[in-house]
């Protein structure tokens, strides 16, 4: 018989003070209810029932996009874990003999091992209800795991309804169970709101299997971590810090460097090749990948951008860029999205791309913007040169052929050819295409006024300068006059 996950997401999260619902927020680029679904794939369930209320619009759209297959239920009022689970089991037709397995949708570090683990102590054990537990340092909000003289599960305690005696229980219900659904059906048709909160307790089923004389049995989880909940911002920190740790050490196990795991942080999307090195405050968010001998950082962020082997990103923010194989990045470049960047290419110093296709080869080493282009190979571009792609209406593009030359501080209005193996000559303005092999010069032609400092800026150090520097000049004429 197959199992029914209900995840449940209908809570407020009011200590999160926040516009966004609780579960829809993000730990290393994945929401909380994102990273419970993902857990617990590995179980491979029959259904996913996720109980939604406090923002159900935004949550069903959520779910929606990440897990189509999932069910969303509306759970009007929030009258407790019991209630929520009784409402998940009268929308869909679980069948006697099925399992439940119910998680948290705000414990995100749940791991998927778990809950095989979990279902399989549940099976082995023909229990009517398995307790995920763990020893916690500080158990303060959890409810306590009590135990009779046998050491069995007698019952779950909440910490508002708890005796001191039971406070200083160091182990705690994670609020996550596997159930037999006919024990559960039955058994959540029987329970009060008869405690501190009124409110349906998905715990006091427990209470009622051991009054029935129904089995019911504990797994405690071997990394306590795995289920911490969420309820404010502190937590969530708390929680993304530990979540990044085990995405690092996961990479390092497997051939990466990370130079220092404490300012680096990559999502769980993330992908990377042995013998990537990432130095260190640099962030690898969204779909990222990464190939081998790679050089990352340091001061580095990359988002949803495909970097080549053996490429190096110095200091350098990029979204959406495709940076090939050998090319150098930065230090200080702004790679956004559509830049495309070819073999042994470069993006230098204070350099930002948009749209454009740089090729193999061809480099932009300093201070400047290229927009809307498409560079050839082995094309060089000098130092301040700028894509004049917007005419203040609309965008336009420029081709730059194989081997061009483009000088210094040269502005290329687009729309615009510049043919292969083209020059242009520094500081021009570029308006018309040019043909292959020509030399663009569109600049006003030099022209020196003598003696303009002595005559018009008198007594300043220019002047005085100016004037040392033609006497020092005559002399050395009138010395090399013939005798
Ligand atoms: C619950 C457990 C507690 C356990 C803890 C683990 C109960 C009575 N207590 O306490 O023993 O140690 O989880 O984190 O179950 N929810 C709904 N609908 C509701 C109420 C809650 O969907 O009507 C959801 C919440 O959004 C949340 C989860 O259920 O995701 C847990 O609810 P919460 O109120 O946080 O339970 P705790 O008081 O923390
Ligand atoms: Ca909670």
């Amino acid at each position: 018989m197959g199992t029914t996950v209900v995840v449940l997401a209908a809570g407020e999260g009011t200590r999160m003070r926040s516009a966004t619902p609780k579960v829809l927020h993000t730990l290393g680029g994945r929401s909380l209810v994102g990273h419970v679904l993902t857990a617990v794939e590995a179980v491979e369930p029959e259904r996913v029932v996720v109980v939604i209320g406090h923002g159900r619009e935004r949550v069903a759209e959520h779910l929606a996009t990440i897990a189509p297959r999932s069910v969303p239920v509306v759970q009007e009022h929030q009258n407790g874990t019991g209630h929520a689970v009784r409402v998940a089991c009268g929308a869909v037709a679980v069948p006697d003999g099925a399992t439940v397995l119910v998680v948290c949708g705000d414990a995100p570090l749940l791991r998927g091992e778990t809950l095989q683990r979990l279902l399989g102590e549940h099976r082995e054990q023909g229990a009517a209800a398995t307790v995920l537990t763990a020893l916690v340092p500080d158990p303060t909000g959890y409810g306590r795991i009590v135990r009779d003289p046998a050491g069995e599960l007698a019952a779950i305690v909440e910490h508002r309804d708890a005796t001191a005696e039971q406070l200083a229980l160091a182990e705690v219900n994670s609020g996550v169970y596997a159930f037999e659904a006919k024990f559960l059906r039955d058994a959540l048709a029987r329970l009060s709101t008869d405690n501190s909160q009124g409110e349906e307790y998905l715990t006091d089923v427990i209470a009622i299997a051991r009054r029935d004389g129904a089995p019911v049995a504990t797994v405690r989880a071997a990394d306590f971590a795995e289920i911490l909940g969420v309820n404010d911002r502190v937590q969530l920190a708390e929680l993304g810090r530990l979540l990044n740790r085990r995405v690092l050490e996961a990479w390092m196990r497997a051939g990466v460097t990370v130079v220092d795991p404490s300012s680096t942080w990559i999502d769980v999307d993330v992908r990377l090749e042995p013998d990537v090195v990432v130095h260190p405050n640099t962030g690898l968010h969204g779909s990222t990948r990464v190939a081998a001998d790679a050089v990352i950082g340091p001061g580095t962020t990359l988002t949803d951008t495909v970097v080549g082997t053996g490429a190096h990103v110095l200091s350098s923010h990029a979204t959406g860029a495709d940076i090939g194989p050998h090319a150098h990045v930065g230090p200080f470049a702004y790679l956004r999205p559509g830049a495309v960047l070819g073999v042994d290419s470069k993006a230098g110093a204070f350099v930002e791309i948009k749209n454009s296709s740089v090729g193999a080869g061809s480099k932009v080493p300093h201070l400047s913007y290229v927009g809307d282009a498409d560079i050839g190979v082995g094309v060089n571009i000098g130092a301040a040169t700028i894509f004049v792609n917007y005419d203040g209406v609309a965008k336009h593009r420029t081709t730059v052929g194989d081997h061009v030359r483009v000088a210094s501080d040269t502005m290329l209005v687009a729309p615009l050819t510049l043919g292969a193996g083209s020059y242009t000559a520094a500081g021009s303005v570029i308006t018309q295409d040019v043909p292959p092999g020509a030399l663009a010069v569109a600049r006003g032609v030099q022209r020196n006024v003598e003696g303009w400092v002595e005559r018009k800026r008198p007594g300043t150090r220019s002047a005085a300068a100016a004037a040392a520097a033609n006497n020092a000049n005559k002399q050395s004429t009138d010395d090399r006059e013939p005798a």
